[in-house]
């Protein structure tokens, strides 16, 4: 069973297909594309090992040849060096404006490879073949392409939009059960901002679906790719509503940054734990009932990801140092932090107002109980 999504921009538009198989079926995909038959790819080197020889063949036997290059695996390859070596090795290639590239990995590879395709020949075409649940459901859809700087995650880039996006579910049985639940983080969120619906649907067939249940997880990254794609037809370049995919991530990426970036804390496992203050700061405004972050802990807890501040280990800064490096967060706008708040299970919103001595009383009662548990 395969399911399509289409993203509807105009002159920008593709399709996402998603379900078990369709790596085999990649070189016809892209071989419908013309340009030269010769397929450039770049991955890293954990899923060259895994998948990169079944792509490969998948692509002779459309009669395409193809050459990789497998980058180290890890945020840090998201760097301007690893970005020149993607561009020239692209150029020694001798890759045409009318040729596709193809990314095949997780977030830092499509999001690293779009970029090298962005800028190489003034933007060539790409394909995301995303190999991990995260990447299925969020950053090989939409266009976001970059990499990192010294001073902060994603600071360079360029919106991209890929011309196909291939998410064979069935490459999502060789991750981690770890990186498998932070890729459920960004999942879960889709239903907490605007899916009240699929929120319950998650909360029933969650734990089939981290078991390996196939329909359950082409539902599942079909739901989230549905509510992307409408997400970014309505604002491509986050003008506004956009934004709302950022439930989660202010308190996450502080988070991530007080952690360093490090395997203590992954990024999906910032934005669930996000999430729940998100929520229990909506409710100590008084948006939403108590209920609500009750219900989206308990759902976190049940399908045994991090939920608390109390989950990651090590020490954390205090509410001040927490509250300033949300203060660097990108989503700052004429210095007032931008929150993504909810008035219930999948009625998110944007606000800019929102007294900062509340947040730190939300942070201070988080580090309390990480502290009360030692
Ligand atoms: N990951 C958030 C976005 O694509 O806008």
């Amino acid at each position: 069973m395969t399911a399509t999504v289409h993203v509807d921009l105009p002159g920008r538009e593709y399709d996402i297909h998603i379900g078990p198989g369709l790596l085999d079926q990649a070189g016809p995909y892209v071989a419908a594309f013309g340009g030269r038959k010769h397929i450039c790819i770049i991955t890293d080197e954990t899923v060259a090992v895994l998948h990169l020889a079944q792509l490969q063949a998948g692509l002779t036997a459309a009669g395409l040849t193809s050459e990789a290059l497998a980058l180290p695996a890890g945020e840090a390859t998201k760097c301007w060096a690893q970005l020149e070596k993607s561009v020239e090795w692209l150029l020694s290639q001798k890759v045409e404006r009318g040729d596709v590239v193809i990314a095949f990995g997780g977030g830092v590879i499509g999001d690293l490879a779009g970029f090298a395709a962005a800028i190489m020949r003034r933007g060539v075409r790409f394909v995301q073949i995303p190999t991990t649940l995260l990447a299925q459901v969020d950053s090989s859809v939409g266009g976001k392409t970059g990499i990192n700087s010294p001073m902060g995650k994603n600071l360079i880039g360029a919106f991209h939009q890929p011309s196909l996006v291939l998410a064979d579910t069935a490459l999502l049985g060789t991750l981690t059960a770890r990186d498998f639940l932070a890729g459920y983080g960004e999942v879960v969120k889709y239903g907490m901002l605007g899916d009240a619906a699929f929120f319950d649907w998650l909360e029933t067939q969650g734990p089939a679906l981290a078991a390996g249940d196939m329909d359950a997880r082409i539902r599942a990254v079909t739901r989230s790719c549905e509510m992307k794609a409408d997400i970014v037809r309505r604002d491509e370049k986050e003008n506004g509503d956009r934004a709302l995919l950022n439930l989660g991530h202010t308190f996450g990426h502080a988070l991530e940054a007080a952690t360093g970036y490090s395997d203590r804390l992954l990024h999906g496992e910032g934005v669930a734990i996000g999430c729940a203050l998100a929520f229990e700061l909506s409710a100590r405004l008084g948006l939403c009932s108590q209920e609500d972050p009750s219900r989206v802990r308990a759902h976190l807890r049940d399908m045994g990801m991090k939920v608390d501040m109390a989950d990651i280990a090590g020490d954390l800064p205090d509410a001040a140092g927490l509250l300033a490096l949300m203060g660097q967060d990108k989503k700052v706008l004429d210095g007032k932090l931008r929150f993504v708040l909810a008035r219930g299970i999948g009625d998110a919103f944007m606000t800019s107002d929102v007294p900062s001595d509340v947040v730190l009383s939300v942070l201070d009662d988080a580090l309390a109980l990480k502290k009360s548990r030692g």
